[in-house]
């Protein structure tokens, strides 16, 4: 079942997510070479809690921190750590947080100081690819739609798009339906109505496709070990459109 929100739980998401989008905003500055995941994870749970806002990756399942943060090779769900960022790295940052019971998520991938051209061209071509999947987004079409859309773009790229991880539904749960795919599959072909809110986030590698889970339990990172990049919004389903909820 798909849950539609009410207007009033709508409100409290949309002020959840421009959290969200304050509390990287507030990191940016930080993502510099000399910092550790630690103590970005540390800076963002600190901010979260100043403004009363649950830090929902904390525990989740047994996940340990804040922030995932992912370093180059790494896709999503890194565990922060002691390692130092250094210049030339892209880190993806995601995050879950709650206000008033009700959870977005958002992810970005920063340049940490000067990155190569390749690198820099798959974080641009990434977002752009969140931003087409979003603006295709409209009450009545079905869901696999997105990942049309995000492959059929990227498609013209030497990029992998990752299939074993994927967009969802959010709200009371970090994880909700639908399944929100990168690429088009004939299995998700759900229609979005007004008021249901998802999330969008391609995760899109230099290199194949393919992607394991290291010893941690956590951690996704590519095969070739060729840089990733990730980024996420949650979205609420409008008549005409959709209302990005991770924003300002
Ligand atoms: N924010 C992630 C997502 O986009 C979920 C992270 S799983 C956690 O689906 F364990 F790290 F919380
Ligand atoms: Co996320
Ligand atoms: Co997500």
């Amino acid at each position: 079942m798909i849950y539609i929100k009410s207007d009033d739980e709508i409100q409290v998401m949309r002020e959840c997510g421009t959290l969200l989008a304050l509390m990287y905003d507030y990191l940016e500055p930080y993502v510099q070479p000399g910092i550790s995941g630690l103590e970005l994870d540390k800076l963002a749970e600190n901010f979260l809690l100043k403004n009363n806002a649950v830090p929902e990756q904390k525990g989740y399942k047994g996940f340990p921190s804040t922030l995932c943060v992912s370093i180059n090779e790494q896709v999503i769900h890194g565990i922060p750590s002691k390692r130092k960022l250094k210049e030339g790295d892209i880190v993806g940052l995601d995050c879950t947080i709650s206000l008033k019971g009700l959870m977005t998520d958002s992810a970005r991938t920063f340049a940490v100081g000067t990155i190569g051209k390749k690198e820099k061209l798959l974080l641009e071509r990434t977002e752009k690819a969140l931003y087409l999947g979003i603006d295709t987004v409209h009450s009545g079409m079905r869901v696999n739609e997105i990942g049309r859309v995000i492959e059929e773009y990227i498609k013209s790229f030497e990029y992998g798009i990752v299939r074993d991880f994927c967009g969802h539904g959010v709200g009371y749960d970090i994880h909700e339906e639908p399944t929100v795919l990168n690429y088009y599959s004939s299995r998700y072909r759900q229609r979005l109505k007004e008021n249901m809110v998802i999330t969008i986030e391609p995760m899109i590698n230099l290199g194949r496709d393919d992607v394991r889970v290291l010893s941690d339990d956590w951690t996704v990172e590519t095969i070739d070990k060729q840089p990733s990049c990730h980024f996420e919004h949650t979205i609420a389903v409008t008549e005409k459109g959709c209302e990005i909820l991770t924003v300002k």
